[in-house]
């Protein structure tokens, strides 16, 4: 007769080739997925999030914004949003993916990480199936997906950087921010980061200081981490972010004229022609882990 260890092995092989077979399937197209971190809060990452995933968007990418930050400005309340379910939903069963997406500006959907970004340290299988199933639904069917995070390096951060297929620093010119940004930069080439560091300096005062503080960053990165960080650019201090988020409209729409608008749409474009570039270099299914596979990490790694 067999015993309950066997039945619970049987189980768990069970659930784990469907989750492969569900990985493998499709991979036709895979989504790049972007994770948007600095070291230090209040420097902008949400803001840049939610203006980049909607400038990639209005340029006529498909775009999924996943908000993994619980501090306090985050996308919804940018928008003005009131999101009823979160990845704690999909998790526990109750809800699936097109249940907790909700419609922002510009044919952009976010995903609100909610309660269910803490879960994601502790899964059980089935929960992990859920998890895989219901947000794999979007890869093929999106370009990019952008994640906003919190600030710090604290583990649920670092889970979403070493996941990524791109991660975009992000900086001010100001040196407690630029040392916190460095620290990111340095754990995650530490852990063996393999994509590319994207680099945007945030609040600049003028051009030339954005230009002169990326290229100082980069040279630090080579010298000392052996890092090729790539720079995407820089946003202008602008006043109009401000009246935007008070007006809860992202900027790049309720301002698209302003300079920070421009900086913005500049990075998005640059973006897409990295992407483009890239589809070429590494063709598929080899260059990206998509949604599944940046999934799948996440939910997978353990603290050193
Ligand atoms: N380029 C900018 N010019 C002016 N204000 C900005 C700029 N970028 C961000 N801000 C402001 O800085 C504050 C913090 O931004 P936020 O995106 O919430 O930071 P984080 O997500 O890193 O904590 C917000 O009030 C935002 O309007
Ligand atoms: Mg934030």
């Amino acid at each position: 007769m067999r015993d309950q260890a066997d039945k619970l092995r049987e189980m768990a092989l069970n659930l784990k080739n469907q989750i492969e077979a569900e990985i493998g399937k499709d991979n036709k197209k895979q989504t790049r997925v972007i994770v948007v971190s600095s070291g230090k809060g209040g420097v902008g990452k949400s803001t840049l999030a939610l203006n980049l995933s909607l400038s990639l968007s209005i340029l006529g990418k498909n775009v999924i914004l996943l908000d993994a930050d619980l501090g306090m400005a985050n996308i919804d309340i940018m928008l003005g949003l009131v999101p009823q379910y979160n990845l704690y939903h999909i998790i526990k069963g109750n809800k699936t993916l097109k249940d907790i997406i909700v419609n922002g500006p510009a044919g952009l959907r976010i995903i609100p990480g909610g309660s269910g970004l803490d879960e994601l340290a502790n899964l059980n299988d089935e929960e992990l199936n859920r998890i895989l199933v219901e947000m794999g639904k979007l890869d093929g069917e999106c370009d990019f997906m952008i994640v906003d995070t919190g600030a710090g390096i604290s583990n649920n951060v670092i889970r979403f950087l070493l996941a990524a297929d791109d991660v975009i620093i992000l900086t001010t010119p100001e040196p407690t921010s630029l040392t916190d940004a460095y620290g990111t930069v340095k754990s995650i080439a530490r852990n063996g980061f393999n994509g590319s560091v994207f680099l945007v300096v945030n609040r600049v005062s003028k051009e030339t200081e954005g230009v002169l503080v990326a290229q100082k960053f980069k040279l630090v990165g080579e010298k000392f981490l052996d890092l090729d960080i790539k720079i995407l650019g820089h946003i202008l201090h602008d006043p109009q972010v401000e009246s935007g988020i008070r007006r809860q409209e992202a900027f790049i729409q309720a301002y698209p004229n302003s300079i920070a608008a421009k900086n913005i749409m500049y990075l998005a474009e640059k973006l897409i022609d990295e992407d483009n570039a890239d589809n070429v270099v590494k063709p598929l299914p080899v260059k990206k882990g998509g949604i599944r596979g940046f999934f799948k990490k996440v939910t997978s790694y353990k603290q050193p």
